[in-house]
């Protein structure tokens, strides 16, 4: 079972990125079956840093492209990601401490952040790299 199903409505039309997200879904969706099957808390907190890795990497390939093509809303764009790097980190960290566990509440929260990123933030860099291309 998936929690979250990847359809082109989420593509920003660059093969690379779109390979990148589809590579964070596939993340969550681990998570989310690992969880549901209650696999150890150490097998995920390790998913989940492979998470937190996969995004900066993602987030560094993005922020590279847009400043490549002057990108004019960068600094927002930057700042987005910077927050959430900054919470999956406060995250892991409570993980580790065994404050909390991975749970469908912060599952969700993983879904929803990075769905709307990517339909209101990622997609408005469409038209402007487009013109490049
Ligand atoms: Fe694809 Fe702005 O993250």
């Amino acid at each position: 079972m998936e929690l979250i199903k990847w359809t082109d409505q989420y593509s920003v039309g660059i093969t690379e990125i779109d390979n990148q997200h589809k590579g964070l879904v596939i993340i969550i969706n681990e998570l989310f079956s690992y969880m549901s099957n209650g696999k150890a808390k150490e097998h995920l907190n390790n998913i989940f840093d492979h998470l937190t890795d996969y995004t900066e990497k993602h987030f560094l390939v993005e922020e590279t492209m847009l400043i490549k093509y002057a990108y004019p809303d960068y600094d927002q764009h930057k700042f987005e990601h910077s927050k959430f790097i900054e919470k999956l980190k406060s995250l892991k960290l409570e993980f580790e401490s065994g404050k909390i566990t991975i749970s469908l509440e912060i599952l969700n929260f993983l879904k929803d952040w990075l769905l709307n990123h990517i339909l209101n933030t990622d997609k408005k860099y469409s038209a402007h790299i487009e013109k490049y291309q």
